[in-house]
């Protein structure tokens, strides 16, 4: 097996946004993390006005630390830095600068309010695409929508989209629906990628490996090893 465990999608930056609310918090995620066997971090803080109003400084100063950090406490470490952009119009028209893509990759993490219809995804995917950036789908998995119909999920994925779940609605579906939309996700391969969402060290922790035995387990170590490592691989190679 060549897997890079890779969580592509975590709020282990200390003080930046609603996760790790400061290094001591950032240290233990980082502990959990290697502990179970990740061996690279993509940290995606939120982008979202007008809750988040800080200059993109205070994080590339924060991953500054991090990295310094885990360089000594955990060397096998390898780090990046992203975004999750919370879809706005208004910053994608006037303010792009405030957009930041997933470590040079020219991909957007990008994510919607969960009430938010079909139409609007759409339209939001292809406006972020006309801006000049691939997108990926923050947990799809989130959306109610999506969870009518997984034909959606289909047409996200013709319309150029990766499309992101998060490991704990794989191992923990808080419904029954939930459960059989998963299933779905993953015998139809529409997943690309899977992240931990990480926010805190005890209700949304950075872990991957019990969702990767499961996807292992139903749909088989090649396509497991796709959507935890191997389509990260090209993202961050880019
Ligand atoms: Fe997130």
């Amino acid at each position: 097996m060549n897997l890079k465990l890779t969580d592509i999608h975590c709020h282990l930056l200390p003080g930046v946004d609603d996760g790790a609310k400061n290094m001591d918090d950032t240290k233990q995620m980082l502990k959990i993390a290697a502990a179970d066997g990740i061996e690279r971090i993509v940290f995606t803080p939120h982008i979202r006005r007008p809750w988040l109003d800080r200059p993109w400084s205070k994080v590339t100063d924060a991953f500054e630390q991090v990295k310094e950090y885990a360089a000594s406490a955990h060397p096998g470490l390898e780090l990046y830095l992203g975004s999750e952009f919370d879809y706005s119009r208004t910053i994608l028209t006037e303010e792009p600068h405030q957009l930041h893509d997933i470590s040079g990759s020219g991909i957007i993490l990008l994510e919607f309010k969960p009430y938010d219809s079909y139409d609007r995804i759409r339209d939001g995917i292809q406006q972020v695409q006309m801006a000049g950036y691939d997108v990926m789908l923050a947990h799809i998995e989130r959306y109610n929508i999506m969870l009518t119909d997984i034909d959606l999920a289909r047409r996200i994925s013709e319309l150029g989209a990766l499309i992101q779940v998060n490991a704990d609605d794989i191992v923990h579906p808080h419904s029954f629906k939930m459960r059989g939309y998963m299933k779905k996700l993953i015998d139809r391969h529409l997943i690309d990628l899977v992240g931990s969402d990480a926010h805190d060290v005890k209700f949304r922790r950075p872990e991957l490996s019990k969702a990767y035995e499961t996807v292992k387990k139903r749909a088989g170590a090649e396509y497991a090893d796709y959507i935890f490592g191997g389509c990260a691989d090209r993202i961050l190679k880019r």
